[in-house]
């Protein structure tokens, strides 16, 4: 048998089943053995360290187009660099159908915007904005079938927002393709409704956001979400689910037998709706503001036990950077009249895997091994990656990253490599962090920070196995 091109030697190989003390052996980009006393022409000492597969974040905006002005702080290059400095080795982003636009155009404009950019590997979701004949007829069929095998719909925002009708013809291709089908689930007339009447109440602050994306609107989107996929037979992801209330929905639809999937994100575990009011209920609120919003301490506790039991598949960013200043930002002349105008998102594909792993590993709310499944395998297994990702097994890409679970230090906007000008978790002591990130057997990141290349590549990917 050749030589080893590299070993990983002396770490504690953590999967999502075990962990045991081994060597990683890596040949051509792939790992080649696992055991002990391995040897190879290079050589990485993991003393003291974990070797988890790398995190796969499977919720990420990149460079996507608004419908007003203002402009998304991540490129393809700055987010992957982010991506990999925080021990992610594939991201999925989005490939956002502007209305009337082909879904092929589409998709091709974010491949031109992607490709030699890449730190990471990347695969794009669809994000199906303009449902038309051609489109369920030939355009998605063809790209589910190019392994384009996810699409994300939108149950709100007015660019974005589908009727139930056009929500049911997508299922049905979806159903018949084989294609996952991520769902953004607040009512829309609800938040339309409530945003109006806070408005005449002059309660226009950014804190106002999260009254208009009431919790109860994300109840019932989510219970809407679920009935239609029954009726289409469907399994479905829920993404971004920020509380008890939709979270009761997909355990009422579980215990039916029904497949429904969850995703859930760091700030519902980390921020809560007051850290929209900002100092004395200012602009500075407008830092939080995503949708779903942060919601309380109670809906924090229930996210960590939906972690913990299995409620949730996923726990995915939802990078979606803003910055706080300066032009396209946050903090424009129409967002100051109204939360309405407030872009949502924020970033926090860096920091997502240190804060899980601090809050959940490091105080001993969950496993290392639901860590792994929770941040690489299950999205490898829901988006039809695995097992060449999401797995540290023979034959298996070696994507590894290299955590030091006693190293402790801050979140700092300064440390971080994303576009955004500030972090919405600043000043966060965290204890864990990965020092190493490798893809295909090459490091990619150092100490949180990448390196030059840019070695990522577009991933073609089977069907999900929630179709199995
Ligand atoms: O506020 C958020 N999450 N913006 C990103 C778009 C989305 O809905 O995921
Ligand atoms: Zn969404
Ligand atoms: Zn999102």
């Amino acid at each position: 048998m050749s030589t080893l091109d590299l070993v990983i030697a002396g770490g504690t190989v953590v999967t999502a089943a075990d962990s045991y003390a081994a060597d990683v052996g890596i040949r051509n980009g792939r790992i080649a053995q696992i055991g002990e006393g391995l040897t190879g022409s290079d050589r990485i000492d993991a003393t003291g360290l974990l070797v988890l597969p790398g995190g796969i974040d499977a919720h990420v905006h990149l460079d996507q187009a608004t419908s007003d002005g203002t402009v998304m702080a991540d490129d393809f290059a700055s987010g992957t660099r982010s991506a990999a400095a925080g021990g992610n080795t594939t991201v999925l982003p989005f490939a956002l159908q502007i209305k009337g636009q082909s879904l092929r155009a589409c998709v091709e404009d974010y491949h031109r915007k992607a490709e030699g950019n890449c730190h990471t590997d990347v695969s794009f979701h669809l994000i199906v904005t303009d449902p038309t004949p051609q489109v369920l007829g030939q355009e998605l069929p063809a790209l589910v079938r190019d392994g384009y095998t996810s699409f994300k719909v939108f149950m709100t925002y007015d660019d974005l927002v589908l009727q139930d009708a056009q929500l049911l013809d997508l299922f049905e291709v979806a159903r018949r393709e084989r294609a996952l089908v991520m769902v953004h689930a607040e009512g829309h007339d609800a938040i339309k409704h409530l945003t109006r009447r806070l408005e005449t109440e002059g309660r226009t602050a950014p804190y106002y956001h999260s009254q208009a994306h009431a919790q109860i609107a994300e109840r019932e989107a989510t219970h809407r979400a679920i009935s239609h996929a029954q009726l289409m037979d469907l399994p479905i992801v829920i993404v971004h689910v920020s509380g008890r209330e939709p979270m009761e929905q997909i355990q009422w639809a579980r215990a039916r037998g029904m497949k429904v999937h969850a995703e859930t994100c760091p700030q519902y575990i980390s921020l809560t709706a007051d850290d929209l009011r900002g100092l004395n209920m200012d602009f500075d609120g407008a830092r939080y503001v995503c949708s779903p919003p942060p919601r309380d301490a109670d809906s924090q506790a229930a996210i960590w036990q939906g972690l913990r039991d299995g409620t949730f598949d996923l726990f995915s960013s939802d990078h979606c950077p803003f910055r706080f200043e300066g032009p396209g930002s946050k903090d424009n002349p129409r967002a100051r009249t109204s939360f309405r105008w407030v872009p949502n998102g924020i970033p926090g594909v860096e920091t997502r895997l240190p804060i899980l792993f601090s809050e959940g590993v490091s105080k001993n709310r969950i496993s290392l091994q639901r860590f792994v499944a929770l941040t690489s395998t299950n999205p490898a297994r829901l988006y039809g990656l695995y097992p060449q990702k999401g797995s540290i097994a023979i034959g298996a890409d070696a994507d590894l990253s290299l955590w030091d679970p006693n190293l402790i230090q801050p979140i700092r906007q300064q440390s971080l490599n994303h576009g955004c000008d500030y972090t919405p978790y600043e000043g966060m002591e965290i204890t864990g962090w990965p020092v190493r990130t490798l893809l295909r057997g090459r490091t990619i990141a150092r100490m949180g920070k990448p390196v030059k290349e840019a070695s990522g590549r577009h991933l073609s990917r089977q069907a999900s196995e929630a179709f199995a």
